[in-house]
């Protein structure tokens, strides 16, 4: 029953490469809503405590405008962290392990769903 295998690998191969759904997007959305508390979410306001999360996704890290970031986050400028869907997922899920000290005062997302559907969203920033 090989054949079986290949084909049940296959699917759960596509599923995890499924592009977000306007539904992931929109619990994404709301999911948002508490880094709001820090970040805008739009170029043109100025940040807060956080930088703006505008343009974050595909940017290297700590180049946001009109932001003094920490060292943590010019050291990981320096080596090249780029905010991928992958690089944003593990910076939710542990933000002092990506960037160790940084001055992100806020909470591991340990939901995997969350996390995906809040970097779906962050991807439609602008
Ligand atoms: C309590 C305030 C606070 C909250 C809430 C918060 N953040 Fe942050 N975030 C920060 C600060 C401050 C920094 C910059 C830290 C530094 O310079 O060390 C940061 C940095 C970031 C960065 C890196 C930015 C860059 O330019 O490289 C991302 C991405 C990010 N936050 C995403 C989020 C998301 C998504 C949420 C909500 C799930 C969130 N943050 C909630 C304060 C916050």
């Amino acid at each position: 029953m090989q054949w079986k295998r290949a084909t049940f690998v296959t699917g759960l191969v596509l599923c995890a490469a499924a592009p977000a759904t306007a539904q992931d997007v929109a619990r994404g959305q709301a999911l948002a809503d508490q880094c709001q508390a820090c970040h805008t979410l739009t170029a043109d306001e100025e940040p807060g405590p956080g930088p703006t999360l505008a343009g974050i996704a595909g940017a290297k890290a700590g180049t946001r405008p009109n932001f003094d970031y920490s060292d943590a986050f010019q050291a990981a400028n320096a080596r090249g962290v780029i905010w991928t869907d992958a690089a944003l997922n593990r910076f939710l899920a542990d933000p002092q392990g990506e960037v160790p000290r940084n001055k992100m005062a806020f909470p591991a997302i340990t939901n995997d769903a969350d996390r995906a559907d809040i970097v779906a969203y962050l991807k439609t920033l602008r």
